[in-house]
């Protein structure tokens, strides 16, 4: 910044040139953006609102330039790197896939501060800006393009080496007048009635109540930035420009210091250690390619890993007990990418490209060149036994086989075939394509290179894999997710109303209740899971008998519309009558803090156990798996980095009042009482 501060005084200076045009000198790349330790260094206001003030003026100066000034992007142009290209007069994208513009300030608690708050809604309207800065999305050249960001889209046949002399060709274009005049005029081309809301006061108030509302039922007030990143916007839009960036500048200090913003930094680094991580300390062996992958089962999961392989483009083979089954998951992908083409993310013609690249079979045809099988049956040990049995003999010797099971021993499948070196737990979650969490199972004869090679895989397909080093019930996730929703069972028992419940973790930040979630996942399917918990890990797992209750009755929740609650259209509603089924009832005395502290106590305990069995490596994958596998609020950092924050402490100390008043199971585990003693945290 410094050294384009001086440069463009020099430019300034000049009066033998006609335009100026920033191009990046690192292919495929334009500007990605500040330095994350920047972000979360800051601990002053004022220091934040310096600094942004101190970008607004480098920035302020490429736009005052007295020639044209042309952005050439190839590659990510984010966050500040879109702040300079909209500093600048013209901006030209070229189409490739590493090309991503937005304005993603938002996902890390902060908001645009080096003009973006104010000469996006300037360029493409209010409403458009602020689709991309309260959500912080990235997009393409083409859709940039369509939103008024950018001017001219560069088919993607062109080459990087071709970029410069297309910006000279583009300023020699803008020389004529008439065709400056067209490029200016596609740009704010919103539809004519929000453009009269915009253009008047009493317009704009309505159109931002209606943002500030719908943002408030979204972010439910956990995220502040989102409601500092409207007022910039709605506060500067009324003034001038640099009046409106002092407004920004002002606003990006408060957003910068706030804890939610310190905790979504931490949660980027999480992210990015897990892009870095192989699975397996100082893994350096080569990873095995996957081309083709066999599916077996075409059901609910089956069908989603099918949509998923064919989506990274990768061919599935998938197989089930007979032809019928198979087409019930060939919809299940056909309607993952139903809903992209009806989004506008796919074409038709892609979308019967990537469904092409399924097949299916009722027998093991087409399985002998796969790479990797992904199993996907009935959740019965036996049949899943005899079935890798079956499958060990038909595929190559370097094929890897991976089951998805929710909670059968990994180890006793993989010892069913001849391979169990090369074979491991691959659980991906519900809905596949939408949950980025995987857990990597290591069974007991797992080698580390299938190991790595799972974790590489599941990257390669876009998710986040953490490894669960032990196959104990539920792994890491369901495991702690059980102690959870067991505990909000019990709460039920004593006399709870659903809404108490739900009501307290919906504010406590999760995306749903607990009561909720059994409904989402199935209660028959909920009790099922209870019980192997309960089997292995005690009472504390326990559901006394409650769910079995509720499905004997016929309510196995969303999927046949009635469960704790009544399903109508996408209307739900609690259904009285559940409380038939809950026991004594009688009057609760929990409050909402009491009724958050029971359930998210009872997950810190379950994770700390974790830990000390080794079943995870760190608490960094405690934190990834709670918040890409569940939901787990990320303005809270994590799991364990809220344990932390509270004080180990203060927890350790919960825990104990809650043991005196309800039991044994709130036991603060042994691992947190040495922490407490030796003044420890979980992040040190
Ligand atoms: P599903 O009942 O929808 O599908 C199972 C499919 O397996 C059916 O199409 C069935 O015909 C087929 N099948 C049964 N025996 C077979 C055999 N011998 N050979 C080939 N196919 C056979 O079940 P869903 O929900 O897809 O679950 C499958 C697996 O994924 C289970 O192990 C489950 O624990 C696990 N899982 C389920 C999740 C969920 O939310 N439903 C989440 C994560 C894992």
């Amino acid at each position: 910044m410094v050294d384009l501060n001086k440069f463009l005084d020099e430019l300034k200076a000049r009066t033998d040139l006609q335009a100026l045009v920033f191009l990046s000198g690192k292919e495929g790349n334009f500007i990605a953006g500040a330095k994350i330790e920047e972000i979360e260094n800051i601990t002053d206001p004022r220091d934040g609102a310096e600094k942004a003030a101190m970008g607004q003026a480098v920035f302020a100066k490429i736009d005052a330039l007295p020639f044209p000034v042309i952005a050439v992007i190839d590659g990510a142009c984010v966050g500040g790197g879109l702040e300079l290209a909209l500093a600048c007069h013209y901006r030209l994208a070229r189409d490739s896939e590493k090309t991503r513009i937005g304005l993603p300030e938002i996902r890390l608690g902060i908001i645009p501060g080096f003009g973006g708050t104010q000469r996006l809604p300037r360029l493409i309207g209010i409403q458009r800006a602020l689709d991309f800065i309260l959500t912080g999305k990235l997009v393409d050249a083409q859709r940039a393009y369509r939103a008024g960001i950018i001017d001219r889209v560069i088919p993607q046949e062109f080459l990087p080496q071709q970029l410069r002399r297309l910006g000279v060709a583009f300023v020699q274009e803008i020389q004529n007048a008439p065709t400056r005049e067209k490029i200016l005029a596609r740009r704010n081309r919103a539809n004519p009635q929000t453009l009269l809301l915009e253009k008047n006061v009493l317009g704009r108030k309505v159109l931002f109540d209606q943002a500030r509302r719908r943002t408030l039922a979204e972010t439910k007030g956990h995220y502040p930035a989102a409601e500092l990143a409207l007022e910039a916007v709605e506060k500067g839009f009324s003034k001038n420009l640099p009046e409106g960036l002092k407004i920004e500048a002002g606003l990006l200090g408060k957003a910068i210091v706030t804890n939610v913003s310190k905790n979504l930094v931490k949660i980027f680094y999480l992210t990015e250690a897990v892009k870095k991580d192989a699975g397996v300390e100082n893994y350096s062996a080569a990873i095995p390619a996957f081309h083709k992958i066999g599916v077996l089962g075409a059901g609910l999961m089956g069908g989603g890993i099918a949509q998923l392989m064919a989506h990274n483009d990768l061919h599935a083979r998938m197989k089930d007990i007979n032809l019928a089954a198979v087409a019930k998951g060939m919809e299940t992908a056909a309607k993952v990418f139903s809903e992209s083409v009806k989004r506008r993310r796919l074409t038709p013609k892609d979308m019967q490209n990537k469904m092409a690249l399924i097949s299916g079979t009722a027998d093991y045809s087409g399985f002998k060149d796969v790479d990797l099988v992904i199993e996907a049956i009935v959740e019965i040990l036996d049949v899943k036994k005899k079935v890798f049995a079956e499958v060990d003999g038909l595929v190559p010797p370097h094929c890897l086989l991976a089951s998805n099971t929710s909670s059968l021993p990994i180890t006793e499948m993989a010892r069913a075939t001849q391979r169990p070196d090369k074979f491991a737990g691959l659980h991906f979650f519900n809905p596949v394509h939408r949950m980025p969490l995987v857990e990597v199972i290591r069974g007991a004869d797992t080698s580390d290179a299938t190991v790595a090679g799972l974790v590489a895989f599941a990257k390669k397909i876009g998710k986040t894999p953490i490894v669960v080093m032990k196959d104990t019930a539920g792994f890491l996730v369901n495991r702690i997710l059980g102690a959870y929703m067991a505990e909000a069972g019990r709460m039920l028992m004593e006399g709870a109303t659903v809404e108490q419940i739900d009501g307290a973790l919906v504010e406590f930040g999760m995306p749903m209740g607990p009561v909720n979630l059994f409904d989402e996942i199935g209660i028959d399917v909920a009790a099922k899971v209870s019980h192997i918990l309960e089997n292995a890990f005690g009472s504390r797992m326990a559901g006394e008998g409650m769910l079995d209750k509720i499905v004997e009755s016929g309510r196995l929740g969303k999927k046949n519309g009635k469960g704790f609650y009544i399903y109508e259209g996408k209307n739900k509603k609690v259904d009285p009558a559940i409380y038939a089924f809950l026991g004594k009832g009688g009057k609760f005395e929990g409050i909402a803090a009491e009724i958050q502290d029971r359930c998210v106590l009872q997950m810190i305990n379950e994770a700390a156990l974790c830990l000390a069995a080794g079943v995870v490596r760190r608490p960094a994958d405690v934190d990834v798996g709670m918040i890409f596998g569940t939901g787990f609020p990320p303005f809270r950092g994590g799991l364990l980095r809220y344990a932390d924050a509270r004080g180990i402490d203060n927890i350790a100390g919960k825990l104990e009042t809650l043991a005196g008043k309800y039991g044994e199971r709130f036991k603060p585990a042994e691992l947190l009482v040495q922490m407490k003693n030796n003044g420890k945290k979980f992040y040190p």
